[in-house]
């Protein structure tokens, strides 16, 4: 069925308008995916394939984003959703009302793109390919004594969205960022007007890469969305210029960010296969992560490398009867590592989703730039066969006791003040780790900053300044079966010495005192600039320390409602995942992560400036 444009952009005036192109999304296939374990007799209470066809597909759309299917409704972007309602319902969808306002587009054009490329920028994931997070002073135009003054300059809303946690990335006087609903935002950096829009296929959680374009003209943004696709639109105009899937597993995502050096994109791919199995009937796995090395000219694919070389075969019989298969897992869940010197890429894994478990797991792997070929991998836990059916206590499900100790952060590639090589990785374990990246990742010293777990330790990313490392814990422990996490456990920030490994300062979360609800998570990655680093809270503060001794400088809370540049009603909440970008006297943080540890649930963009 082919799927209609929602949104008509080039008709407003005066904007560069974003193609929306008419992605052929199949509708069967999403069914099957995301909806059949249910609807096909698997959940009596379900209603059958031919009860759902009796239904208008507006019918559809409305349970899937305010009735009995919205927590469903949410895993999927609008497109998709869209699709679905269609597909079942075997009926055309009647035009959907944009749901942001003309008013929110930028009304002058922006002149000198190319001229503004040249300014500050954070760019990807983490302003460099060796995954710093590190942004310079010039670049910052923030210096420290400015940091108390930091306010809110605006507010840009989510249609939609019941989760915003994708990075920012600033580029020539612009924001670009991607959201749940799949949608991908090019902003005016100073007010938030909407310069170009367009829709992807799937949710956008991944951080926008953007480079000279390796042939023509101008610039190219190049991103990923959590169908596994890559891709590559003008960065000034939004104009496709390429789109590549990278994976066909079904469940395959891409949740880290691609890594662009050279003319080549390295793209990380992850999966939601292992949270499936909480339900035992799931035929659990068959996912395994890899890097793909696509030519960013066009998005053909140089290599491809599985973290797991063999394809799962069938293996046991859990208890209730589901054919289990294995080995799988071993997601790589964050950008890729560039290191010009060694010509290598370095990615950390996560855990096992299945047995046999696997040695190249919850490890740090370096791969051969040109070939893709595995050069070394440092794996830190074995045995770590951990999925969402381990609380069934089926030991041939999950290995007993599996700690769950993935690397979700990017490993970082520092060179120290006294020009030692060092690539330094933290994993859920709460264990940072600086291994020797000229002797095969040997381990140069070790240190536990925290207790560590399922949604704890190091979970998407510490920042260097070249002197120490900057690392914010999760580490939420559950109370009372619910979401609630104790307050009295886990977060805080430490600064680690790259050189030695020694703690140089711990600043822990602040007491809730009478905030409900409070959560002293910091699991977001955090990000610097010289004298300060960022880091966000599960329960939405966003705070700024010294990175002489760790005091707070500044803290804001953006558990609120917002008034919005796009008139869309948002508010914010945990901030997770992605950091926040500082670039230009400004910092951008998203606000309001539904997902994995997050708490509470939120749809908006902040921006901030101390002028
Ligand atoms: C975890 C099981 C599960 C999954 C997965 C699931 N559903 Fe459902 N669905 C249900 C159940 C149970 C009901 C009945 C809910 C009720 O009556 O309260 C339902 C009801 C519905 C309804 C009817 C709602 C109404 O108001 O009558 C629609 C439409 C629907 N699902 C669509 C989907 C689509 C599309 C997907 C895939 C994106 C999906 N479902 C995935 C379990 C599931």
């Amino acid at each position: 069925m082919k799927l209609r444009l929602l949104y008509i952009l080039s008709s407003c005036s005066g904007i560069a308008a974003g193609s929306a192109p008419a992605w052929a999304l199949d509708g069967a296939a999403l069914y099957k995916t995301h909806c059949s374990a249910c609807h096909e007799a698997g959940d009596q209470r379900a209603p059958a394939r031919s009860v759902l066809k009796q239904l208008s597909p507006q019918q559809i759309i409305t349970a899937l984003e305010k009735g009995a299917m919205i927590a469903q409704g949410a895993e999927r972007s609008r497109a998709e959703r869209r699709v679905l309602a269609e597909y079942l319902s075997g009926k055309p969808l009647d035009e959907m009302a944009n749901p942001i306002p003309k008013s929110a587009f930028c009304q002058s054009s922006d002149r000198g793109f190319a001229k503004a490329a040249s300014g500050p920028s954070w760019n990807g994931w983490a302003v460099t390919a060796q995954n710093t997070r590190f942004q310079p002073a010039g670049a910052a135009g923030l210096p420290p004594e400015d940091v108390p003054k930091l306010k809110l300059k605006w507010a840009f809303g989510f249609p939609g969205a019941t989760s915003a946690s994708a990075q920012p990335v600033v580029f020539a006087g612009r924001v670009y960022v991607g959201s749940w609903e799949g949608d991908l935002y090019s902003l005016d950096a100073k007010t938030g007007c909407i310069r170009w829009m367009m829709e992807t296929e799937a949710g956008v959680r991944s951080a926008v890469t953007i480079g000279k374009a390796p042939s023509g003209t101008g610039y190219t943004a190049y991103f990923g969305d959590l169908a596994a696709n890559v891709y590559a639109v003008d960065a000034e105009t939004g104009e496709l210029r390429w789109k590549a899937k990278v994976d066909d597993y079904p469940l395959a995502r891409i949740t880290g960010s691609p890594t662009l050096h050279d003319d080549r994109l390295y793209v990380p791919l992850s999966a939601r296969e292992e949270s499936r199995v909480s339900d035992p009937k799931y035929v659990c796995c068959k996912f395994r992560g890899s890097v793909v090395a696509l030519d960013a000219a066009d998005g053909k694919p140089i290599w491809k490398t599985y973290v797991i070389e063999k394809e799962a075969q069938p293996t046991r019989i859990s208890r209730i009867g589901t054919q289990l298969w294995g080995p799988a897992g071993g997601a790589v869940w964050s950008a890729p590592t560039v290191d010009p010197k060694q010509n290598a890429i370095y990615v950390g894994t996560g855990n096992s989703y299945s047995f046999p478990p696997v040695k190249t797991t919850d490890a740090i792997v370096a791969m051969d730039m040109k070939t893709g070929r595995i050069r070394w991998v440092r794996q830190m836990t074995d045995l770590d066969v951990w999925n969402g059916g381990c609380r069934e206590g089926d030991p041939v499900v999950c290995s007993e006791d599996a700690p769950d100790y993935d690397f979700g952060a990017s490993p970082i590639l520092v060179e120290t003040k006294d020009g030692k090589r060092v690539l330094v990785a933290g994993n859920k374990s709460a264990i940072i780790y600086a291994l020797d990246p000229d002797h095969d990742g040997k381990t140069i010293w070790q240190q536990k900053i925290g207790r560590g777990g399922t949604s704890g330790g190091v979970l998407w990313g510490p920042a260097t300044d070249s002197r120490n490392i900057f690392a914010a814990t999760g580490d939420g422990v559950r109370v009372g079966g619910g979401r609630e996490v104790d307050p009295n456990m886990g977060g805080g920030i430490t600064a680690v010495d790259v050189s030695t490994g020694e703690k140089v300062w711990s600043t822990p979360h602040p007491p809730c005192g009478n905030r409900k609800p409070c959560s002293p998570t910091q699991a977001a990655a955090v990000s610097a600039t010289a004298g300060v680093v960022f880091s966000g809270s599960n329960d939405g503060r966003i705070r700024a320390y010294s990175t002489q001794d760790g005091k707070i400088l500044w803290e804001y809370d953006t558990v609120q409602e917002f008034t919005t540049v796009n008139a869309v009603k948002a508010k914010g909440g945990s901030i997770n995942n992605g950091g926040p970008a500082i670039a230009g006297g400004m910092v951008f943080t998203n606000s309001g992560y539904s997902h994995h540890s997050g708490i509470i649930p939120g749809n908006v963009l902040l921006a901030f400036s101390a002028q």
